[in-house]
């Protein structure tokens, strides 16, 4: 091993992506967690720091989302080394926005990297999933994978897992709105119950097909209109306070969909071009200052990239 410390950001991501629940999300380039190992001279992993989580993060390396990725990976490689971990969280923690993805991917992406990449970045998936099922306690892996790989993702299939990496317009820009509410998704994913209605699935999954067909051929319209989500939304809607009346300026404002970024209470929306982003953004941030709720926005295209060494 030639370097002993390394230094990454890793960005945060849109899961969910409206009709896609547990399998679509993409990265974002404008927020990004910080996360810095160094090799020590234990055999532990230590978490020496974390910033920004208001002292809701665990130091426990084994509770940690961070750090349980790179224990399942050091034990892989029957590797024992220490290395100490500083985490700066900038992505919300229950924003909706994949913080607890980028803390697992961040955590055995730079331990890949400073090990001299052993493992390729699709064979990290796994390590990854094992810290994001720490925070959700389900294994998905619609924040995880495009936060490792960037770009938008499919998920086709968990059994194994089958990543498919769709193309996308060049104009697609994202508008996200976070109020400054937490949403455990743990929690949110408690108050989905366990069936659907066959009905509400035939349009869901109408829906998944034409927001591909969109994506593929470059037709905003198509995504606009696929951007739907009759199953979760109508339940997970209701705990984001104002939420219709904010999807609805956002709508007026042209944007092209906009639905609840993974479980919220973060929403997106999508445009064909900037401006509308930045109209959007306005709108949907004054129905949260008219109703006295602290929210902030972003704007970013789609992050083509994943995790940064800095
Ligand atoms: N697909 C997951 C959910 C994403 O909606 O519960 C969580 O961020």
């Amino acid at each position: 091993m030639e370097k002993n410390k390394i230094k990454i950001a890793v960005p945060a991501s849109v899961s969910n992506v409206g009709p896609g629940f547990d399998i679509m999300g993409f990265a974002i380039d404008v927020i990004s967690d910080v996360i810095t190992l160094t090799r020590n001279n234990h055999e532990e992993i230590v978490i020496k720091k974390i910033t920004g989580d208001n002292g809701k993060l665990t130091y426990d390396p084994n509770k940690n989302t961070c750090t349980v990725g790179m224990i399942h990976l050091l034990k892989y490689l029957k590797l024992n080394i220490g290395f100490d971990v500083i985490i700066e969280k900038k992505i919300g923690i229950g924003s909706g926005l994949g913080s607890s993805a980028a803390s697992a991917v961040g955590g055995v992406f730079a331990l890949n990297e400073l090990l001299d990449k052993p493992f390729k970045k699709k064979e990290l998936l796994n390590f990854a999933m094992e810290g994001e099922k720490i925070a959700s306690k389900a294994t998905h892996a619609d924040n995880v994978a495009p936060c490792l790989f960037g770009g938008f993702i499919l998920i086709r299939d968990y059994n194994p897992i089958d990543i498919v990496n769709l193309p996308f317009p060049k104009n697609l820009y994202c508008t996200i709105i976070h109020p400054q509410i937490e949403i455990e998704t743990a929690a949110s994913r408690k108050l989905l119950g366990k069936k659907v209605d066959f009905k509400k699935a035939i349009t869901q999954w109408g829906n998944v097909g034409g927001l591909i067909a969109g994506l593929t051929t470059n037709n905003y319209n198509l995504i606009g209109r696929s951007i739907k989500d009759v199953i979760v939304e109508p339940i997970r809607g209701k705990f984001i306070p104002f939420y219709e009346d904010i999807k609805k300026v956002a709508y007026k404002s042209g944007v092209l969909g906009c639905n609840i970024s993974g479980s919220g209470p973060a929403i997106f929306t999508l445009s064909d071009n900037k401006k509308i982003a930045i109209i959007a953004a306005r709108k949907m941030q004054e129905v949260c200052t008219q109703n006295k709720i602290v929210s902030k926005i972003y704007i970013s295209k789609i992050d083509k990239q994943g995790p940064k060494v800095l």
